[in-house]
């Protein structure tokens, strides 16, 4: 059963995701957080931030890793997931950056910086509690439409939606990375609670197709419905098409 927390608007429903965020950390200070990049979450760093710096969450002993990364791209290119958790989250909180895992985008080895992505979460003793954005397509990660389940972190092949939509970051579409490394479904699954926050009305399709639609691969997002502790907080607007 999907836990769905109704939003007025993005501010509203970042606060929301914080509250959760904020709470896990509280509740049990070295947790580990699966963290994503994206539009979604800024809100939900932002309002963590201005708790940090009010004083009423600590993060020196939270560990993290991250959902995903371009593949090819260094950290010092403000396009990749590294460079963006750095900015957006790391440099303004206590987090230990050697408890900070990003997959390895530098590392042109596939097989090598997905193994070693997912040594990093086994050897953290699973994620505590997952944050996830919602793709147009229903993606999660990089999981695409289509992907088997079954999957730990692996390279992907960006699907044409997915690359069009992240051109807004880049001066020119050709310069969208083609491939990246993705935590898969099963590596998303294995984590103890599941948080996804989806605004607009753009993704109302997506959220309705994920939550109240059959469970297939193409809709990757709706497998979170077989997941047994997922919370879903989202806008009105991300919700207008869901039967509720
Ligand atoms: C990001 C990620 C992606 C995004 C999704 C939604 O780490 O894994 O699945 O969560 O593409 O992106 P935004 O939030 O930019 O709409």
């Amino acid at each position: 059963m999907v836990k769905i927390i109704k939003a007025k608007d993005y501010n509203e429903m970042s606060r929301k995701a914080a509250n959760i965020i904020s709470a896990q950390v509280i509740m049990k200070p070295d947790c580990v957080l699966g963290l994503a990049t994206g539009s979604s979450p800024l809100g939900t760093y932002a309002q963590l931030i201005d708790w940090y710096n009010k004083g009423d969450i600590d993060f020196s002993q939270t560990k993290s890793v991250n959902l995903d990364e371009y593949r090819g791209l260094s950290h010092d290119n403000d396009q990749s997931y590294y460079y963006f958790m750095h900015e957006n989250f790391f440099k303004h909180i206590n987090i230990d950056l050697a408890n900070t895992h990003v997959p390895n985008g530098t590392e042109t080895d596939a097989a090598k910086a997905c193994a070693a992505h997912e040594a990093v979460i086994q050897e953290l003793g699973g994620i505590d509690l997952q944050l996830l954005g919602l793709g147009n397509n229903g993606h999660i990660g990089f999981n695409e439409p289509g992907e088997a389940f079954e999957k730990e972190t692996h390279c992907v092949d960006l699907a044409e939606s997915t690359i069009q939509a992240n051109s807004r970051f880049f001066e020119k579409i050709e310069d969208v990375p083609t491939q990246a490394y993705t935590m898969g479904i099963k590596s998303i699954m294995m984590a103890k609670k599941i948080l996804i926050i989806v605004s607009g009305e753009a993704k109302a399709d997506a959220v309705n197709k994920a939550f109240f639609g059959p469970v297939v691969p193409q809709v990757p997002a709706s497998i979170l419905q077989m997941h047994p502790d997922v919370t879903l907080v989202a806008d009105e607007a991300a919700l207008s098409k869901c039967p509720l």
